[in-house]
């Protein structure tokens, strides 16, 4: 398999590693030539889409700002190529519908990096509640990101390019894990504000989200905390409370023996050590063409939520 990386900044650098350790890494393309510097062994591009003509990879990693992937997705399914792309699927309602119709029409696979699913806390809680009635799962991601961080990226902070704030970045892979493990609520009740950084975007720094029917979801979310906590993920189900935090899992207070798993942690703590497994995972579906679980429907989920979120405003809206 020869893998291409399209966006090789924050995130397209932990691709890049864990597809050099593979030996699948054949090219990489940013717009930004300073970003390429590293990368002086391979053929380097700044148009992604002569980079496809040229090198015809198997798949190409999507790691660009959020606005980019649902364009850079449609397009190399369309001719075939595999797509793992980066967390959100994408940012409207619009682009969701545009993408899972190029998937259906396309006979290559596609994949969404939420990597937090692969973490070996995540994998316990899923496989313990296999045979389990959720009740209810609230999670809460208090982080601290600085207006330095958001002018780190002309295109954070805004709705055309970001798509949103902490729902649809930071906090989405807490999200998605609130619906994996307790199921898609069909409406939600949201409130979004921002608390600390209204003089530098536009987007929320904070949020809460609440479903109304089906089992309880709750996530609390904010960027404007004094500093990062561990992200907190607690279930209760008929018989047992779940508290999960990284690395630990308790049940009832009593910590559980989590399977290890190699792998290696890349980038910021809080990204969990998920990434080289789902890397491994997507591309060990693609050779044994099994379906690869966090596909275009199963990644929309959670940007469903958050585009929710953002049409509630306190009201009760369907998801
Ligand atoms: N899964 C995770 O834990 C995780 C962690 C960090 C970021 N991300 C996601 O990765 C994506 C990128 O975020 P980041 O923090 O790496 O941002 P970043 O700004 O550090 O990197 C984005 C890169 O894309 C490049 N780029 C922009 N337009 C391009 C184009 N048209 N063609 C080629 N390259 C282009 C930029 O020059 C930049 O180098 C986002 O979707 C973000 O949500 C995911």
């Amino acid at each position: 398999m020869r893998s291409a990386v399209i966006g090789v900044g924050t995130a397209g650098s932990i691709h890049t590693a864990v597809l050099r350790e593979r030996g699948s890494l054949c090219a990489v393309c940013d717009i930004d030539e300073n970003k390429l510097t590293g990368y002086k062994d391979l053929p380097a591009y700044t148009d992604y889409k002569k980079m496809i003509t040229e090198q015809k990879p198997d798949a190409v990693h999507i790691c660009t700002p959020h606005y980019l992937h649902a364009e850079m997705i449609i397009y190399a399914l369309s001719l075939g190529i595999n797509v793992l792309s980066e967390k959100p699927l994408c940012i409207s309602r619009e682009q969701i519908n545009a993408v899972l119709e190029a998937e259906r029409k396309s006979d290559a696979v596609l994949g969404v990096c939420f990597q937090n699913r692969y973490n070996k806390e995540s994998v316990f809680v899923k496989e313990y509640l296999r045979d389990k009635k959720v009740i209810s799962a609230v999670a809460q991601v208090a982080w601290h990101r600085t207006r330095e961080y958001y002018a780190s990226g002309e295109w954070r902070g805004k709705y055309a390019t970001e798509g949103g704030g902490v729902l649809i970045n930071q906090a989405l892979h807490t999200l998605d894990l609130l619906q994996y493990f307790a199921g898609m609520p069909e409406k939600i009740v949201s409130n979004v504000c921002n608390l600390t950084l209204s003089d530098d975007i536009e987007v929320e720094d904070t949020a809460v989200i609440q479903s109304a029917g089906g089992a309880g979801i709750t996530l609390f979310a904010t960027n404007g905390a004094s500093s990062d906590m561990p992200v907190t993920v607690t279930v209760r189900t008929e018989d047992g409370l779940i508290y999960m935090i990284p690395d630990h899992v308790y049940i009832n207070g009593a910590e559980q023996n989590l399977t290890e798993t190699y792998a290696k942690k890349l980038g910021k703590d809080c990204y969990g050590s998920g990434h080289s497994l789902l890397i491994s995972d997507y591309y060990r579906c693609l050779q044994n063409k099994e379906k690869f679980p966090i596909d275009g429907a199963e990644a929309s989920k959670a940007v469903r939520l958050v585009l929710a979120a953002y049409r509630s405003g306190g009201k009760t809206v369907v998801v």
